[in-house]
């Protein structure tokens, strides 16, 4: 049965995207944030044994501390007791430091954990979801982008999760507890305190906030610098050719320039930013001492009162520093979570959840027809008018036609690459959009018009089709060796001194324009479908080599129903039938005996290929007209 997935139709917002990546992390999460809490509590003991020594054994004013603290003094034996157990202080700070090493551990290690957790949910999320898309999708977006979001943006989200989400839990537990043990203590020094955290987050706030298009200008000169440095490098090649080092050279030290001018001027105002926030810090505690010493005087506060806000101080004053920049930075989430939204937004095609049912999987060996088929990539731009054309199960089609008059979108409506929008293309009678999208695509075999190979050996570039396992059972092998001894590339192959075992791609050998059409050819053959198209797949290799190909496919492809787009009248005139495309229309329709017999296209073009007249004497070298 054919089912919508689930993910065809959700729209994701902000929130419920994060909670799809948090899948399977969100627990470790919250023990992290729970980890860094009690580090958070630990934070306030410490100041608290200073205050208790230097209150209770330098000035005796024991009658300031909690009344538990108080009442267990009192009853062991007061300040004696304090001066004979000094090491109870060394002890209880120690044990202090011990748990918070293994809270701030577990804090850390929590998060690691979690945020791997949550990276690999998401980079399998959006790698399958991308893998749903349609093909239109991909060919609208570009490839760079698409990394690009899955990569640096990616990136942009965990950090929000992982660092600025769970600091700023963090710190929100630390002035939360400060509050409460600061106010305890005393009222004046606790507003010195509270009041300048505002100042303090604020100015970082801004000072970021503001700063944020310069980092932003430092990342895109970034890229630019990257972009000239992957062109140079993937266009080694035309670079060489063309002698354009020394431009190139020129073009990359100049982006160098405004890059590193870009970083200096950005880090001039940081260092700034730290220098005058370091005053800021100096002036806070400066109003603190004076404060807390006055009141010391009046006997307000004790020393070891004062000593503890001070220290209290000390541990809240960097944090809050740091949270005015996270919370500016937490924008640049937001850009990046819209960023990722258009991806997952993005409709898939439709999933089959269940085994297809026997309607959607009809014979794909009957009849192919294109009823009235009109289409356009682009709303007002027909590519396809009105084409009409039945092809008998078995017989082979023929396509003729320029360069852009809609043969290969032919092709993209039959195996659905795109939706049909009007009339109707049908196969063994059942309309393609009623066909099971793997069923349809498994049964066509497709030599694309461009033949991309992967960069993996050649036996694996033609069993493609196969999985892994099968792909290793040794029948395999023999298919993959007949496949390519069809389409002429067996010998080729068994030239290279690794034969089939060659790594095709950026470091291995690099096939030329004809081997990797013929490999793309052994490669559908492998399939084995009932019906094959081949999209000018033999315009790379000489007129002697496509004959022999054609002639060796005769005989391999048995029933098959078979589709043959070319530009050479010698490769279409055994065909069945052919069909000659002008600007998306069937000009002429018929057998080639039929159709050198008329005016038209096709005779003009057969003229120009053979100018003798004799049918396998052609001019490879002429074209057939451009439409665009
Ligand atoms: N993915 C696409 N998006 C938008 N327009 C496209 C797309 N593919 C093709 N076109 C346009 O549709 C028209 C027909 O293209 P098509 O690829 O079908 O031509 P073709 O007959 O196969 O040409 P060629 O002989 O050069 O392969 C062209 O004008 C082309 O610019
Ligand atoms: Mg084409």
């Amino acid at each position: 049965m054919k089912e919508a997935a689930n993910l065809k139709d959700h729209i994701y917002t902000k929130y419920t995207m994060l909670l799809l990546f948090l899948r399977g992390s969100k627990r470790f999460f919250t023990m992290s944030i729970l980890a860094s809490a009690v580090v958070a509590a630990l934070d306030m003991v410490t100041p608290q044994v200073i205050r208790i020594v230097v209150d209770g054994c330098l000035s005796e004013q024991t009658e300031t501390l909690p009344g538990v603290v108080r009442r267990f003094l009192d009853e062991a034996g007061g300040r004696e007791f304090i001066i004979s157990h000094l090491y109870l202080a060394a002890l209880a700070i120690l044990v202090v430091a011990a748990l918070t090493a293994v809270f701030q551990y577990l804090n850390n290690y929590l998060n690691s954990v979690a945020t791997e957790r949550m990276m690999k949910t998401t980079r399998d999320t959006l790698y399958e979801h991308i893998e749903r898309l349609p093909y239109a999708w991909h060919m609208e977006n570009q490839t760079g982008d698409i990394i690009q979001r899955c990569t640096s943006d990616v990136t942009m989200v965990r950090e929000f999760v992982s660092e600025q989400l769970v600091q700023v839990v963090h710190i929100a537990v630390l002035i939360a507890f400060s509050v409460v043990v600061m106010l305890s203590m005393s009222l004046t020094l606790s507003w010195v305190v509270f009041l300048s955290i505002p100042v303090i987050i604020g100015y970082s706030y801004f000072f970021y906030h503001r700063i944020g298009h310069m980092f932003q200008e430092c990342d895109e000169n970034e890229g630019v610098l990257s972009t000239i440095a992957q062109e140079n490098l993937t266009g080694v090649r035309v670079v060489r050719a063309f002698g354009r080092e020394s431009y190139e050279r020129d073009r990359f030290r100049k982006q160098n320039n405004i890059y590193t001018d870009a970083w200096m001027k950005l880090c001039g105002l940081l260092s700034g930013f730290w220098a005058a926030g370091d005053l800021v810090m100096a002036l806070q505690l400066m109003i603190l001492v004076v404060a807390g010493a006055a009141l010391c005087v009046q006997g307000k506060l004790t020393a070891g009162m004062l000593i503890a806000f001070i220290s209290y101080n000390r541990r809240l004053i960097w944090p809050v520093r740091h949270l005015g920049r996270m919370i500016s930075e937490m924008s640049k989430a937001g850009v990046s979570m819209d960023r990722l939204l258009y991806i997952l937004n993005s409709k898939t095609e439709e999933v089959e959840t269940n085994l297809p049912e026997e309607s959607s999987c009809p014979d794909m060996s009957g009849d192919i027809v294109f009823r009235n088929v009109s289409f356009g990539y682009a709303e007002d731009e027909r590519v396809l008018r009105d084409v009409s054309v039945t092809i008998k199960g078995g017989t082979t089609l023929g396509i003729l036609g320029g360069t852009g008059s809609g043969k290969s979108t032919m092709m993209h409506l039959l195996n659905r690459l795109y939706e049909l929008q009007d009339g109707e293309i049908t196969i063994s009678g059942v309309p393609v959009k009623d066909i099971s999208l793997s069923w349809l695509r498994s049964h066509i075999g497709m030599v694309l018009q461009e033949p991309y190979l992967f960069s993996r050996t050649i036996e694996e570039n033609i069993a493609i089709t196969r999985d892994g396992t099968a792909a290793e059972a040794a029948g395999t092998m023999e298919e993959v060796r007949r496949a390519a001894r069809v389409a002429c590339i067996d010998e080729s192959i068994e030239r290279f001194s690794k034969g089939y075992q060659t790594v095709v791609g950026e470091r291995g050998v690099t096939l030329s324009g004809g081997q990797k059409q013929r490999t793309a050819i052994a490669r559908m053959l492998v399939q084995n479908t009932p019906i094959m198209v081949f999209d000018d797949s033999l315009s790379a290799v000489d007129t002697e080599t496509d004959e022999k190909i054609r002639n060796a496919l005769k005989q391999y492809m048995g029933h098959a129903t078979v589709i043959l787009i070319s530009h050479r009248i010698s490769t279409l005139m055994d065909a069945d039938q052919i069909i000659v495309l002008e600007r998306g229309r069937i000009a002429q329709q018929g057998t080639h005996r039929e159709l050198i017999a008329q005016e038209g296209l096709y005779r003009e073009i057969y003229e120009i290929q053979s100018p003798e007249g004799a049918e396998d004497t052609v001019d490879v070298g002429k074209e057939v007209p451009r439409y665009e």
